[in-house]
């Protein structure tokens, strides 16, 4: 947008423009963290949780690694052009501390009642991404990307790899969910970050597990167990997921679409990196979700690291998308 096109908005758009700019700027570096912690061998680091946590039995069994970085696109990357992690990591421990202190279980049952209860917008599912494209993209100068590009540069990742059509649908829709930040969310708490079970013990394998400490649900008695609300095995579906974009779309989706229910678990737990990267929570899981799993961890690698694609021409990729958008949202006005 240029520098008089934004003096001429009302000053409510320029305002939502910077928020939605610092949004994006935190979740750029709370994805350069998890990158880096992807690289980071977390059973030498965090032997002590390890030994703790094993003993509950709650190692996941690693997913088949063919699942991992082994496409021609994505096997030479330099991993080092990823390693800001010492430039990230103040403003994302703030971020966290708000984020762990406030994701509590009343938090998340209210947000649930108000996905159900409220109305928020009506629109076609590419209309969401230019709204959220439209919000968030002004003239700041660490503009690195719009809404729109993550968005296909995540789906032609997933299409160049020849992968099926539901899944390059998901690398594009995967973030709409950030319409939320616009709609009725607190703060970036309850729209970004790494997402997290409520209602049980905060695992030590979540970023900055301390940050907890400021939690309420950290001293109940309900809350503060292996299990809390949940039962050993009972799925990962009865878990509440902290509130955030990737709930809150998974929603949407399931409601709307027709995406297989692997398209799903992508949307829903893309940003659960406690347990698809740390392999926390193992004893909550039931044998779906070790497939699911799987899925994720296959759309995870599209996510972090097709940034560092070329950016496409929106307009000619259009018609492509608008045909994959029909196929799997046959109603194609949405309710968000
Ligand atoms: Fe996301
Ligand atoms: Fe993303």
């Amino acid at each position: 947008m240029s520098r008089i096109a934004k003096e001429s908005l009302p000053a409510k758009q320029v305002c939502e423009n910077r928020k939605g700019k610092i949004l994006e700027k935190l979740e750029d570096e709370v994805h350069k963290v998890n990158k880096l912690r992807g690289k980071l061998d977390h059973r030498k680091e965090s032997k002590a949780f390890e030994e703790e946590e094993e003993e509950e039995g709650d190692k996941v069994e690693k997913a088949n690694e063919s699942w991992l970085l082994t496409t021609e696109y994505y096997k030479n990357i330099d991993t080092k052009a990823f390693r800001q992690y010492e430039l990230a990591c103040d403003r994302v421990k703030q971020f966290y501390e708000e984020q762990h202190a406030k994701q509590t279980v009343a938090y998340n049952i209210q947000a649930r009642i108000d996905f159900k209860t409220k109305s928020r917008d009506k629109m076609s599912v590419w209309q969401g991404l230019e709204k959220l494209n439209k919000l968030l993209d002004d003239s700041d100068p660490d503009t690195e990307l719009s809404q729109i590009d993550h968005a296909l540069q995540t789906a032609e990742a997933i299409r160049r790899d020849g992968q099926p059509r539901w899944f390059q649908l998901v690398g594009l829709i995967h973030d709409l969910g950030k319409l939320l930040y616009f709609f009725d969310s607190k703060g970036q708490w309850d729209v970004v970050g790494d997402t997290f079970p409520v209602g049980c013990k905060f695992s030590k394998r979540i970023i900055f597990p301390e940050s907890f400490r400021k939690n309420p649900d950290f001293l109940n008695p309900l809350y503060n167990t292996k299990y809390g609300i949940y039962s050993k095995n009972c799925g990962l579906d009865k878990v509440m997921l902290s509130w955030g974009h990737d709930e809150y779309m998974y929603h949407v989706a399931k409601r709307s679409s027709i995406l297989p229910v692997e398209a799903l678990a992508m949307i829903r737990y893309h940003s659960f990196y406690p347990w698809h990267q740390e392999y926390a929570y193992g004893y909550l899981m039931d044998e779906h979700d070790k497939e699911m799993l799987k899925a994720v961890k296959a759309f995870n690698k599209y996510d972090l690291y097709s940034k560092i694609d070329q950016q496409y021409d929106i307009e000619e990729l259009k018609p492509y998308y608008m045909e994959l958008i029909d196929e799997f949202f046959p109603g194609k006005i949405i309710e968000f």
